[in-house]
């Protein structure tokens, strides 16, 4: 039996490191996505191909013809991913109290560890099409659970938000208190945004950490801008109610200069967001941990300057849009 799954990968819109203090943030799904398969064996070995999978330093191909973003990477790039899917497949098979071998091939449209939420599409894939292996049908819910639980197990540190953006799709408003909110918000206009991607140079998890040591060495300053980050994300919130794109813009703009002063921003990363703006995008910040890695810019009918302006500065630009879609099985062939 062979089952393939699809997840999205997402953008932050808002909200990225304030989340990890129960502040709000706003994610989205995009239309780029990751593709898990599993085949079962009839031993118990688990092998995993991932030839579009990488950490650091990924091989990148644009055509300038169509907008098509070419991943490649080669095998000694693909050892941070293969601990989410060897993880995911524990998790998952302790849950069902299942246990078989598989064949796992995963390829990416997109860049991976860039801040575009692959590891948690890798978990969210694996979880899903390993369930559906074990001839089990797992709710959203729980698939989204396992999926965290495979984070946090494999990075010490996660907020549910890009796993759960990679299972239901579509703009999330996420505020990880006491009493947790996951909500879908109504899509009220379209966001057409491009991404630019540079090279990484740091991993979430330091950038996370170089936040906390901020925030200790200098409280009085560092909450405050957190909490403004989270007024911004419920701003943002009201904005995409009533299809206000000048005001999303206007708090994306303020809300990169907050996590520039964090420190989290890069030159790169700041680059392509003063670029885009220059090229007449509405708004524009960094997306994700940072430390480069992907900025978005808002930028309705200006797509073709912003993502020229990024190339000038040398990111790699591509477009993207909202998709309401998240985890879909592709395919069961028995
Ligand atoms: O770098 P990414 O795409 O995994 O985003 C990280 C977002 C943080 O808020 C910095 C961390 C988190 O777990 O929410």
């Amino acid at each position: 039996m062979r089952v393939t799954v699809s997840v999205p990968g997402k953008v932050s819109l808002f909200g990225e490191h304030a989340v990890v203090y129960g502040e709000p943030a706003l994610v989205a799904a995009i239309g780029k996505r990751l593709t898990v398969s599993v085949e079962g064996r009839s031993d118990r070995l688990i092998k995993i191909s991932a030839m579009d999978l990488q950490v650091p330093g990924v091989v990148l191909t644009f055509s300038e013809e169509s907008p098509e973003l070419i991943v490649e990477t080669d095998y000694g790039k693909i050892v941070g991913a293969v601990g989410y899917v060897r993880k995911a497949i524990e998790i998952a098979s302790e849950c069902l109290g299942k246990r078989g071998g598989v064949n796992v091939t995963i390829r990416s449209e997109m860049p991976v560890g860039a801040g575009l939420g692959t590891s948690a599409a890798v978990a969210v894939g694996t979880v899903a099409a390993y369930a559906l292996l074990m001839e089990e049908e797992l709710p959203l819910g729980e698939i989204a659970r396992l999926a965290h639980q495979t984070e946090l197990a494999v990075q010490g540190l996660a907020s549910p938000m890009d796993t759960s953006v990679a299972t239901y799709g579509g703009v999330l408003y996420i505020r990880p208190s006491a009493q947790q909110t996951i909500e879908k918000l109504p899509i009220t206009c379209p966001l057409p945004m491009v991404v630019g991607y540079s090279e990484r140079e740091f991993r979430t998890s330091d950038l996370v950490k170089k936040v906390r040591a901020l925030r200790e060495a200098y409280p009085d300053i560092v909450s405050p801008t957190l909490q403004s980050i989270g007024r911004i994300s419920e701003r943002a919130k009201c904005a995409l109610a009533f299809g206000d794109l000048d005001s999303l813009g206007m708090l994306m703009n303020i809300n990169h200069g907050l996590l520039d002063s964090l420190g989290v921003s890069s030159k790169s990363l700041n680059d392509m967001v003063y670029s885009a703006r220059f090229a007449g995008a509405i708004g524009s910040k960094m997306t994700g941990g940072g430390g480069g890695g992907c900025m978005i810019a808002l930028c309705p009918d200006r797509e073709v300057e912003v993502s020229t302006a990024i190339r000038i500065v040398g990111g790699v630009p591509f477009r993207a849009t909202v998709s309401e879609q998240g985890l879909k099985v592709e395919s069961i062939d028995r």
